[in-house]
C-alpha cells in the first residue's frame, strides 16, 4: 500500500519526510519520493528501491524547501522504476497518490489533446496536469483542485503542493485513508496517524469526498460539493502502535471502512493497470494443464473459496472441489495425478486448513495458498502463495480479509481463464474494468451507511434471521448469516434460495427477517420468485440489490440499494451489507463485536 506524508514545516522537511515514510515501510512499497518548494519553484528527488536509496539520493542533491510531500510507492500503473515513483509533477504542481485513477486514460487523452505532455505511465501524473490545466485558464490553486477533484473517478488520497505558494497544501480523500496532523506553527498529512506520529497526536481524519487546505496557521476542510465543513480533530494513541482504531469506535468498523483502500491494493498486485489486464506472477506450474482444483479454508475464508469455484468454472472451465478442511482432512478424498490445491486464510495458522493442505500434499498436489500474513505456517508450506494485501485484520470477524480474497481469487480465475483460453482478450478486459470499479463502488456504498444503523433496532429484536442468495449471492448470503451469528448472537442461517422450498420455508412467518441477496443480473428474476414465495407467507424482506423496487413485485420491509456493478465483481461490493447489516445491529445490542464470545482471530487447534 502507498504510503503519502506531507509537512508545511518551518525548516527543510525533506530529511522529515523521509523519517516519516520509513514509518509507514510496514505497508510495502518499490520506490520512493519527496517534493518541495525551494525559491517559488518545485523540486523533486525520486529512487526506485528502498529508502536509503532515496536518502541517499537527497544526501547528494539536498532539497532546502520547508513545505514539503513524500511518497513511497507500491507499482499499479507502470512498472517500479524512478520514471513512475511519485512525486508527480508539471511546472506548476507536484502530486502523490494512494489507490486508482480509473478515468486516467480519459483524462490523459484529453490533456494530451491541449498540449500536456506525460514522463510516466501512472494514472497519477493525470492530477498534476489537470490541476495544472485548470491553473492555465485562470483559476488559483484551491480554486483549480476544487475543479480537478470533481473530475476525478476512482478512490484515492491525494496530497498535493504548488509553485510558487510555500504555505499552502492539500489533501483529498475518496476511498483512501488521509489524516491531517495539527503542530505549533506547522501543519501535516499523512495516509495514516502512524506516519505522523512524530510531529504531532493532534489528527484530523477526512471523511470521504472531504478535501483540506493547510497552511501553517492551520487547516480549512471542504466536502465533495466544495461547501466548508468542520471536522473535529482527536488525540492519536498511534506514536507507539502499528495499529489504531483512528476515528472509528471499533476496528471491525475501521477496517470495514478501510475495505476501497485494500482492494487497490490488492488488486493492483496482480493487475496491470496500464494494460487493463491481469499480470499474474509467474507460479512455475503450467496453469493451461490443470485437471482439477481442490479448495479448501475455514469459516469465511471458505465461503471466499466457495464464490471463486463460481468463477473459476464459469470464466476458466477448470473443475473445483470445494471442502470445509475439517471434513476435507479425514475424508481421504482421491486427488488427481497433476492437479492444485487452492488454501485460503487470512492468519494462514489454522490449523484444519493446514491439516488439509497437508493432506493434499501428500496426495501429490502443487498447493497454492491465498493468505494474508505472509510469514505464516501455510505460506510456508505452499508451493505458490497469493498474499492478500489487507493488512492486519484486528477484528476477530473477518471483513476486510474477506473481500481481498474475493479480489485476490478473482485475479487467479482470470489468469487460469487467460492460460486455457477460455476468456477472450476483450472478456478479460471487461472483467478487470469491473474489479477496479470496485474500490469506487464500495466508496458509494459506505456513503449510505446510514440505513444500515437505522435499521438496527428492528433487526435486532429476530431470534432467527435467513439469508437467500443464487449464483455467487448464495455463498454471500452465508457469509451475511456467519457475520450476523458471530457478533450479534442472532441464530442466522444462509440458504440458497432455490433450497428454500425445500425446508427452511418452514420456518417462515412474520417474525422472521429474511435477507435476500438479489443483484439484478441474469438470476435476479428466479431470486424475486424465492422473494414471492416469503413474502406470502408473511415473511419481512430486507431486498439488498441495486435493481429499482417495481423490478421487485412483492412487498419487501427494507430494500438496501446498492451501487449497480458487474455481475462479475458483484460479491466484493456485496460482502460490505453483510458487513454493516451484522456490525450495526451488534453494536446496537450492546456486544463485543471485536471480540465476539467464545470466538478466536487465529483458531489453531483442531
Ligand atoms: O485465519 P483464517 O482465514 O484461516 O480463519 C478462518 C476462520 O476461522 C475465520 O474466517 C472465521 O470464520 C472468522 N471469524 C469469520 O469472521
Amino acid at each position: 500500500m502507498c504510503g503519502i506524508v506531507g509537512i508545511l514545516g518551518t525548516k527543510p522537511v525533506a530529511d522529515e519526510l523521509v523519517d516519516a515514510l520509513r514509518r509507514l515501510e510496514y505497508r510495502g512499497y518499490d520506490s520512493a519520493g519527496v517534493a518541495t518548494v525551494e525559491n517559488g519553484h518545485l523540486e523533486r528527488r525520486r529512487a526506485e528501491g528502498k529508502l536509503k536509496n532515496l536518502a541517499a539520493r537527497l544526501n547528494d542533491e539536498p532539497l532546502q524547501g520547508h513545505a514539503g510531500i513524500g511518497h513511497t510507492r507500491w507499482a499499479t500503473h507502470g512498472a517500479p522504476n524512478e520514471r513512475n515513483a511519485h512525486p508527480h509533477m508539471t511546472d506548476k504542481v507536484s502530486v502523490v497518490h494512494n489507490g486508482i485513477i480509473e478515468n486516467f486514460r480519459e483524462i490523459r487523452d484529453a490533456l494530451r489533446a491541449e498540449g500536456a505532455e506525460f514522463s510516466s505511465e501512472t494514472d497519477t501524473e493525470v492530477v498534476a496536469h489537470l490541476i495544472t490545466s485548470e491553473m492555465r485558464k485562470g483559476d488559483g490553486p484551491v480554486a483549480a483542485t476544487g475543479r480537478a477533484l470533481k473530475k476525478l473517478r476512482g478512490a484515492f488520497a491525494l496530497a498535493i503542493i504548488f509553485a510558487g505558494h510555500d504555505d499552502l497544501m492539500i489533501g483529498a480523500r475518496e476511498g483512501s485513508p488521509l489524516a491531517v496532523g495539527h503542530g505549533e506553527g506547522e501543519m501535516y498529512l499523512g495516509s495514516d496517524a502512524i506516519a505522523l506520529a512524530p510531529f504531532t497526536s493532534q489528527i484530523t481524519y477526512l471523511e470521504e469526498g472531504d478535501w483540506a487546505i493547510l497552511h501553517r496557521g492551520g487547516a480549512e476542510f471542504r466536502d465533495r460539493a466544495g461547501n466548508k465543513v468542520k471536522r473535529r480533530s482527536i488525540t492519536s494513541s498511534a506514536s507507539g502502535f502499528l495499529v489504531d482504531k483512528g476515528n472509528h469506535k471499533h476496528f471491525m468498523l475501521k477496517e470495514i471502512h478501510e475495505q476501497p483502500e485494500v482492494i487497490s491494493h490488492t488488486l493492483t498486485n496482480y493487475i496491470d493497470m496500464t494494460s487493463g489486464e491481469v499480470a499474474f506472477p509467474d507460479t512455475g506450474i503450467d496453469l493451461a494443464k490443470i485437471p482439477r482444483l481442490t479448495i479448501s479454508a475455514c469459516g469465511t475464508a471458505y465461503l471466499a473459496g466457495m464464490v471463486a469455484k463460481y468463477w473459476l468454472e464459469r470464466y476458466a472451465r477448470v473443475p473445483v472441489e470445494i471442502d470445509v478442511a475439517s471434513e476435507m482432512r479425514y475424508r481421504e478424498a482421491p486427488m488427481p495425478e497433476g492437479g492444485v490445491a487452492l488454501f485460503v486464510s487470512q492468519s494462514g495458522e489454522t490449523a484444519d486448513t493446514l491439516a488439509a493442505l497437508r493432506y493434499a500434499k501428500a496426495q501429490g498436489q502443487r498447493i497454492f495458498s491465498v493468505v494474508n500474513v505472509r510469514t505464516s505456517t501455510i505460506a510456508r508450506e505452499s508451493d505458490v502463495v497469493l498474499p492478500t494485501l489487507a493488512g492486519p485484520e484486528i477484528g476477530v470477524a473477518s471483513t476486510k480479509a474477506f473481500t481481498c480474497q474475493l479480489a485476490t481469487l478473482a485475479c487467479f480465475a482470470l489468469a487460469i481463464g487467460r492460460a486455457r483460453g477460455t476468456i477472450t482478450p476483450e472478456l478479460e478486459r471487461e472483467l478487470v474494468q469491473a474489479l477496479t470499479e470496485v474500490p469506487r463502488h464500495m466508496v458509494g456504498l459506505l456513503r449510505e451507511e446510514q440505513q444500515y444503523e437505522e435499521m438496527a433496532p428492528w433487526l435486532s429484536k429476530a431470534k432467527d434471521v435467513l439469508y437467500l442468495g443464487r449464483g455467487t449471492a448464495y455463498p454471500i448470503a452465508m457469509e451475511g448469516a456467519l457475520k450476523l451469528k458471530e457478533i450479534s448472537y442472532i441464530h442466522a442461517e444462509g440458504y440458497a434460495a432455490g433450497e428454500m422450498k425445500h425446508g427452511p420455508i418452514a420456518l417462515i412467518d412474520e417474525n422472521v427477517p429474511v435477507v435476500v441477496v438479489a443483484p439484478d443480473d441474469e438470476l435476479f428474476e428466479k431470486t424475486v420468485s424465492n422473494m414471492q414465495e416469503v413474502a406470502a407467507r408473511g415473511g419481512q424482506i430486507v431486498l439488498v440489490s441495486d435493481a429499482n423496487s417495481d423490478k421487485v413485485g412483492c412487498r419487501v420491509a427494507t430494500h438496501l440499494s446498492v451501487p449497480s456493478v458487474h455481475p462479475f465483481a458483484a460479491p466484493l461490493v456485496y460482502a460490505l451489507p453483510m458487513q454493516l447489516i451484522a456490525y450495526h445491529t451488534a453494536t446496537f445490542m450492546g456486544t463485543d463485536v471485536d471480540q465476539p464470545r467464545n470466538l478466536a482471530k487465529s483458531v489453531t487447534v483442531e
